[in-house]
């Protein structure tokens, strides 16, 4: 994607479509107001019609606009003005893309930039719009036969500036912005193909396959053979019920100096749960294709990295299996001993995502992380503590944990600290084993992170449960790519390229 900055006014502006915007109170932005002069009042004609609200998310697209040299205007509704902020500024783009869906256009302006946005700049408007325009024409066809080709034919963006000298932060927030739209792109279309084709092999492949597009990534796949040499028996129980054979994807990328310790990135590549012999209910299984959506943000992280060269050293781990019940599936009470050397009873087999992130981190040891990130969608106790809107992020550093925390606002992607500690730990004692694999129903997001944190001794660690923020479910059901916003914008600090 093309991109562009622009200082002309918004009626001078030759464009396929330009956006602007209004606010509930009636009061035009910037742009709008100056188009609307230069148009004798054709804005605020439509205004006092009715047909403009001004409430957040609404859009109107308006052609043939006399003295203006746009094809399309699009005025979006920004809400209240004095609550104008980023998530309102990104909602706002959003709803100008949707309405834009399916039309030529060639490139689009947005001019929202113009307006008084809280706590941001010039680096992260840019970034905003080009994300939003990005993810705005998401489209995953890839398993339909009929196609319905309603492809934008969006190749530029422009941004327009209230200062020319904003020009450089502009064009590093759409340099960033572009390789965080391919992430999360494909972080989506992982988590949007089905488990019969997104197998474990084939998030292998995807591995690969951006090792040899970037020679800066080193990819390595350990086969279950592997795995049992390393006497990873809690990540091999999980994958004892399918034939589809396990993996353990390892990229390394090395940007930063030799000898600096990498962060860490494992993701939870389960490519469908259905919960082993203790089975899922079948209403709304099929969603469980999205159980490896912590692996596909890790992988399309490293892809937003190697894109942007960032220097900094950066290892993704991800263990990947199918969780599925058989004759030689794991059973309720099986105990099982870990790569660490800690045993554990697997009293839910659906409590399965742990179980293989626990090797995989005790494996990742090997690469003396600076700092080590789990992302997975962990558990159905997360979303009920957060809803859809929140990563829960789980650490054994507050540090850590407030950075993470940090650049999920940033990246208008959040996230929310939850608590550790041994009330929680006593809850996954076992009469059998070191301690079991579930901690009941109470708290059982904080349990999960619990269970994590016994294999992250020693380490400065975090745990992110994106159960609820991955997908979506219903008549948009789909993945999110998130929370690749959130990891990318962590990065992007460390290696200190953020204005
Ligand atoms: N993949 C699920 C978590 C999940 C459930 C994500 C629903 C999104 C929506 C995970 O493997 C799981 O099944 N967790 C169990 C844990 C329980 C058995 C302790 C859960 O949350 O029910
Ligand atoms: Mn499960
Ligand atoms: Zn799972």
């Amino acid at each position: 994607m093309d991109y562009f900055t622009t200082t002309s006014a918004a009626s001078r502006r030759a464009s396929g479509c330009l956006i602007v915007g209004i606010y509930e109170s009636g009061k035009l932005s910037v742009a709008a107001a100056e188009i609307d002069t230069a148009s004798g009042g054709a804005i605020t004609r439509l205004r006092k019609r009715g047909d403009l609200s001004g409430e957040l998310g609404e859009s109107r697209m308006l052609t043939f606009m006399e003295q203006t040299r746009a094809d399309r205007i699009v005025v979006v509704g920004l809400g209240r003005h004095e609550k104008f902020g980023v998530p309102e500024f990104r909602q706002a783009v959003a709803a100008a893309v949707h309405a834009i869906r399916g039309c030529k256009t060639q490139d689009v302006v947005n001019y929202l930039t113009l307006e008084d946005v809280k706590g941001t700049s010039a680096y992260y408007l840019t970034r905003y719009t080009v994300e939003g325009v990005g993810t705005g024409l998401y489209d995953f066809e890839q398993t339909k036969s009929i196609r319905r080709n309603i492809k934008t034919p969006i190749g530029k963006i422009g941004v327009a500036l209230k200062d020319r000298g904003d020009q450089s932060e502009a064009s590093t927030g759409a340099h960033h912005a572009d390789a965080i739209v391919f992430a999360m792109d494909l972080a989506k279309d992982l988590g949007n193909l089905p488990a019969n084709i997104c197998t474990p092999t084939y998030l292998a492949q995807t591995a690969e396959r951006l090792a040899r597009q970037h020679s800066s990534i080193k990819t390595q796949i350990l086969s279950e053979a592997a795995m049992k040499r390393l006497k990873m028996n809690s990540l091999l129980s999980v994958t004892n019920g399918t034939v589809e054979p396990a993996k353990l994807i390892v990229m390394q990328y090395k940007g930063g100096a030799a000898r600096e310790k990498p962060v860490v990135l494992v993701g939870k590549g389960i490519t469908f749960d259905t919960g082993g012999i203790s089975l899922k209910p079948g209403p709304g299984m099929d969603e469980m294709k999205y159980d490896m959506c912590g692996a596909a943000s890790v992988i399309g992280t490293m892809a937003a990295v190697a894109k942007l060269k960032l220097p900094i050293n950066v290892t993704v781990v991800v263990p990947t299996c199918e969780n599925l019940p058989s004759g030689t599936a794991t059973r309720p009470g099986d105990i099982v001993t870990s790569m660490s050397g800690q045993t554990i009873e697997i009293l839910n087999t659906d409590a399965e995502g742990r179980l293989i992130l626990c090797d995989a981190m005790t494996y990742a040891r090997r690469f003396k992380p600076a700092v080590m990130i789990d992302v997975a969608t962990l558990t159905g106790a997360c979303v009920i503590a957060l809803g859809h809107h929140l990563t829960a992020v789980m650490s054994n550093s507050d540090d850590l944990a407030r950075s993470i925390a940090s650049a999920g606002i940033a990246a208008d992607d959040r996230g929310w600290h939850m608590p550790l500690g041994d009330e929680y730990d006593q809850q996954l004692k076992s009469n059998f084993a070191d301690f079991a694999n579930i901690g009941g129903r109470e708290g059982g997001a904080i349990t999960a992170a619990a269970f994590l944190a016994k294999f992250a001794e020693g380490l400065t660690w975090a745990h992110l449960d994106i159960a609820g923020t991955a997908w979506r479910s219903g008549s948009k059901k789909g993945a999110t790519g998130r929370p690749v916003p959130m990891l990318t914008e962590f990065l992007l600090q460390r290696a200190g390229v953020t204005p």
